[in-house]
């Protein structure tokens, strides 16, 4: 079914790295695994895809446009580079939300920079989302995940609202659930609904996750 042909999608994916120094970074366990998989069915279904990753061991789906990228903040100027050209954006991204203050060119000594080591000071990254959630205008669909240990469909509903998203695809972790796994239950929560999908692979999961949105598409045309 190429239900998507003539439909162009951003998709962000993976973790970022904010470095420390020249050998350190913060980053979070993030495979990528899902936003990779939304990039497939995309383009599968006929959309033009720009794939804005974070650094992961996943090879790229055939026929979509890889911009790789490190930190939040290339993520950002990448994402703002090409936003206003898609219909779809989808923030399937990990976004590290503190980086460090500073960073050092050189690898930081253990003894003689215990100080710079052990005080790191971070300060808050963008949030990707909400900035192209207020920057979106009529007929384009941004669509953020959310990855919460409680109060699920509660804090997907704050999420969708503070970040002007159209849906949110909730889904529960810790204890082994979601990063990383090759499956994922989750709850698609837009204004109006909320429809709750069993546990399926993260391919299914992308494919419903299109379908919803060209039904939120149909319904904003
Ligand atoms: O607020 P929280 O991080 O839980 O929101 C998750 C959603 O926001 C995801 O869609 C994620 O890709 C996006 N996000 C973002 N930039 C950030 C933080 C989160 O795009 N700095």
């Amino acid at each position: 079914m190429k239900d998507l042909l003539g439909i162009k999608v951003l998709i962000t994916a993976g973790p970022t790295r904010e470095p420390i120094d020249a050998v350190r970074y913060l980053s979070n366990y993030s495979s990528g695994k899902m936003g990779y998989a939304l990039a497939s069915v995309a383009a599968q279904r006929g959309a033009e895809v720009v794939l804005i990753s974070g650094p992961v061991a996943l090879d790229p789906p055939q026929g979509i446009k890889l911009i790789s990228v490190v930190t939040a903040r290339d993520m950002l100027k990448a994402v703002e580079e090409n936003f206003s050209e898609v219909d779809i954006a989808l923030c399937s991204a990990a976004v590290a939300d503190y980086r460090p203050l500073q960073t050092s060119d050189r690898k930081l000594k253990k003894e003689s920079d215990r100080e710079a080591l052990t005080t790191i000071t971070l300060v808050e990254n963008p949030d990707i989302l909400a900035t192209i959630g207020a920057q979106k205008v009529g007929g384009q669909l941004v669509i953020g995940f959310a990855a919460e240990t409680e109060d699920l469909i509660e804090n997907a509903q704050k999420k969708l609202r503070a970040k002007h998203a159209d849906l949110i695809v909730a889904n529960e972790v810790g204890q082994g659930k979601a990063f990383g796994t090759d499956d994922d239950e989750v709850v698609l929560v837009s204004q109006n609904d909320i429809s709750r999908l069993p546990k399926l692979p993260k391919m299914k999961v992308a494919e419903a996750i299109f379908d919803k949105a060209m039904q939120l598409r149909s319904s904003l045309n």
